[in-house]
């Protein structure tokens, strides 16, 4: 662990020096002010992690102090020091966010143990900061990627509705990025700061869906040993993403509809009324019409959610993206594993964009993950790609040719597909059809079709 930084605020230099012997030994690095006026300066210029501080002092007394350095760094703990008679100012102290107080004489092993707890909790708060910047950061809508006309259009659409409190419903197969564009959403929003809280309705079973969601009360149920809140405190002010919401039951369906319309609920067991500003993001593998049409789905509460319909396209019908996607996971993992594989091949690049991906963008980000961790290539070749792609490169195209055909279509259908699968390189497809390249371009001057793919 790095050294800490602990700043002494003491008038009486035996007290002082002899809790900066104390810590010194303790490894900590120790900074020395006879009075709240020089602690803040040296407070100011230096890293300093944590405060002690005596009460009374000339210049600047110990309140004033813990006032300060809460305004300028509120994340810093102070410890304050009391002799008897000040007690009362301890408590305003603990009141203006102190740690913790001790009395003086100062016990050893009790200062130790206070000055361990508060560096624990300030490295415990730095580090959660530090997740949420990350998480933000990766939220960021830079890091949703689409060029494709479709996406582009969503993003529009997505910047124009983020700002308002309006539900929308995500639908999307799954691995096409609903929960990364929830998020987007609630990151865009001015419920940023507020907390995004998930449920995945599919996961919870019939009998604990409700507890999950409001929350229940002490002894509402066998086991309900304490009063729980549910997803929907939890997300007061914020975000709440309902994940597979086409899976809550009937009977759960009429609650949410009553929190939706009216903001209010109660935890099972309880009869307080619990109010909640809440924005709702709902995401479905299906269309839910299909569910409200069969009867599973409630039409009222369809249309509640239903507000902002996003609908996101599978990979297959946005081929497009496929290059900017392989681009950002090998940037990403590249990142992440400290790696330095510089790109893709072109080959391998068309075999990406040409595979069927039915796990849309998941299956191809962990496809590209697993290439970087397992063979960490300077360049990813074919070789590098999983079986199944690069044998599709050798699976010959079918054509499917009704009975019947006149044989000038079955001619131009074949030639048209040769030399598709060809790329449009003529000579190739002469040779895979056993002709001379001279007949190919006779027999494409009648035809306007070719100019697609010559
Ligand atoms: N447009 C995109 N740009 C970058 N990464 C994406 C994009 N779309 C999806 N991903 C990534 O693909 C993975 C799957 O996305 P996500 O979990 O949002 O999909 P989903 O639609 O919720 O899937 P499921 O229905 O299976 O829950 C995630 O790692 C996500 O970061
Ligand atoms: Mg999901």
């Amino acid at each position: 662990m790095d050294k800490k930084v602990i700043l002494i605020a003491e008038d009486d230099p035996r007290v002082g020096e002899s809790l900066r012997l104390l810590l010194k030994k303790k490894g900590h690095e120790t900074l020395l002010a006879p009075h709240g006026k020089e602690a803040l300066q040296r407070f100011r210029h230096g890293m300093v992690d944590l405060v002690i501080t005596d009460l009374v002092m000339p210049k600047m007394d110990g309140i004033e102090l813990l006032e300060t350095v809460k305004g300028l760094r509120p994340e810093t703990e102070v410890i304050v020091i009391t002799a008897q008679g000040t007690i009362e100012k301890a408590v305003q102290a603990m009141k203006l966010g102190a740690f913790d107080f001790i009395e003086k004489p100062i016990n050893p092993r009790v200062i130790s143990l206070l000055v361990e707890r508060a560096l624990e909790k300030q490295t415990l708060i730095l580090q959660n900061r530090d997740l949420r910047s990350r998480l933000e950061d990766k939220f960021h809508f830079k890091n949703v990627i689409g060029r494709s006309e479709r996406m582009v259009k969503i993003f529009e659409l997505i910047r124009h509705i983020a700002p308002y409190d309006s539900s929308v419903l995500i639908i999307g197969e799954s691995g096409t990025g609903k929960e990364l564009i929830a998020n987007a959403i609630h990151y865009n929003s001015p419920r940023a700061s507020m907390a995004f809280i998930k449920v995945s309705c599919a996961s919870l079973s019939e009998g604990i869906i409700e507890s999950e969601l409001f929350g229940h009360e002490k002894g509402a149920f066998t086991g309900a040993i304490a009063s729980r809140k549910g997803r929907f405190e939890l997300a007061h002010q914020g975000t709440l993403f309902l994940d597979e919401v086409e899976d809550i039951p009937p009977a759960t369906q009429i609650k949410l509809l009553r929190v939706l319309q009216e903001g209010e609920f109660e935890r099972a067991g309880g009869n307080k009324t619990i109010r909640v500003n809440i924005r709702i993001i709902a995401a479905s593998n299906r269309d839910l019409q299909e569910a409200v049409k069969e009867g599973r789905f409630r039409e009222d509460l369809y249309y509640r959610l239903n507000v902002v319909n996003i609908k996101l396209p599978p990979l297959r019908d946005r081929k497009d993206d496929i290059p900017f996607l392989v681009d950002f996971f090998i940037e990403k993992y590249n990142r992440r594993y400290h790696m330095k594989v510089k790109g893709i091949s072109r080959k391998a690049m068309n075999l990406l964009t040409d595979y069927e991906w039915t796990g849309n963008v998941r299956e191809l980000e962990n496809t590209l993950e697993s290439i970087l961790v397992i063979n960490s290539p300077d360049v990813i070749d074919v070789k590098h790609l999983p079986q199944e792609m690069r044998e599709l490169r050798q699976r010959p195209e079918a054509i499917v040719i009704k009975i019947g055909t006149p044989l000038e279509e079955v001619e131009r259908e074949v030639l048209i597909q040769t030399l598709r699968a060809t790329k449009g390189n003529k000579r190739k497809a002469a040779q895979l059809l056993g002709i001379n390249v001279r007949t190919i371009h006779r027999k494409m001057e009648g035809m306007e079709a070719f100019s697609e793919v010559s």
